[in-house]
């Protein structure tokens, strides 16, 4: 298939770009490297079946040429804001990134009939409860500008899904981890104790409690969804049922960094405001369908550790 990438030079999206290439499509790839970066691609630019163009996903004129150049029969949305902290000191980072790219993406879908689309959504939309949180939990109150902008991207796939009679498949993935990654807690602590491997500071109490899930499983379940799911409106959770708690991982990096340093805490339940200290999938929906992560949580964490310092 000729398939578009969008945020295909970002962490998950430079492996997607790796595993549909291996599967012996076409990809072009739109990321205007805001938060991605070209060395995640390099080793794919130039190569046959692929094509990186650096644009901004919000300028829809452009991204309509795009469209019209390339008979796109598939697009896997991913582009969006990943600094959620930066997006709650300033909603418009959100509104643009998270949902406005989406709505681009939906338009030109619209406009040059194409008919699949994929979108990487969250956990973020579900806002903060101790329930366990099925696909068809509710109400849906996000407690993030991201959470929002997924949320109301979702809403208008689903609207644009139902009239225009585009297949869709929307994964919400819990924390990602591994090669490449551009943000996250373990990428803070490796920065924070590299300039300083005496002290680290972590934000919140340490008992923020959430699944990690290691990006190569995430790529697998992604592609799974896809050939195992034939609705016209597919949602799944991606995860696994085990958590890992933020002084876990903390002293995990430690550990590994070969360091003692000393842990403190800024206190607080959670690490910023928007953060959702704790979460838990029911996963019954994609276990049924036949897809269970291989790596749980710690082991995520600790082989996304050792690959962020072997880099
Ligand atoms: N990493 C996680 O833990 C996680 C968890 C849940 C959902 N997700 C979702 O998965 C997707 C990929 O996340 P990631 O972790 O790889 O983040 P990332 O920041 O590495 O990738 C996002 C990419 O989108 C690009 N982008 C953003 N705005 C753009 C615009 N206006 N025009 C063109 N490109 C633009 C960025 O440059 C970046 O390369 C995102 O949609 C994210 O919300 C990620």
């Amino acid at each position: 298939m000729k398939i578009l990438i969008t945020g295909g030079a970002g962490f998950i999206g430079s492996h997607l770009c790796d595993s549909l290439l291996e599967l012996n499509h076409n990809i072009v790839v739109v990321d205007n490297l805001i938060l991605g970066k070209l060395e995640n691609i390099n080793h794919l630019i130039g190569t046959n079946r692929f094509r990186f163009i650096e644009e901004d996903l919000l300028n829809l004129d452009k991204l309509k040429e795009i469209f019209k150049e390339n008979s796109f029969e598939m697009v896997y949305h991913l582009a969006a804001n990943s600094d959620i902290q930066k997006g709650g000191k300033d909603p418009e980072v959100d509104y643009n990134l998270t949902f406005k790219t989406t709505f681009n993406v939906l338009q030109c879908m619209k406009e040059f009939n194409v008919k699949k689309l994929f979108f990487a959504s969250t956990s973020a939309i579900y806002g903060e409860t101790s329930e366990l949180l099925t696909e068809n939990f509710g109400p849906l109150n996000p407690v993030s500008n991201y959470g929002a902008g997924k949320l109301a991207s979702e809403a208008f796939i689903s609207a644009f899904s139902a009239t225009y009679n585009i297949q869709t498949w929307i994964t919400r993935f819990p924390n990602v981890v591994g090669e490449r990654f551009t943000h996250g807690v373990i990428y803070d602590f490796i920065h924070k104790l590299k300039s300083n491997p005496l002290e680290l500071t972590v934000l919140g109490n340490g008992e923020q409690n959430k699944p990690y899930l290691y990006v190569k499983d995430l790529i697998e379940g992604i592609l799974f969804v896809y050939n195992n799911s034939h609705e016209q409106f597919n949602v799944y959770n991606l995860g696994s049922y085990t958590r890992t708690k933020v002084k876990e991982i903390a002293q995990m990096v430690i550990d590994e960094m070969g360091l003692n340093a000393t842990i403190n805490y800024t206190g607080g339940d959670r690490g910023w405001v928007g953060d959702v200290p704790e979460f838990k999938y029911d996963l019954t929906k994609i276990n049924r369908l036949g897809w269970e992560a291989k790596t749980n949580s710690n082991d995520s964490v600790r082989i996304a550790i050792q690959k962020a310092l072997g880099e």
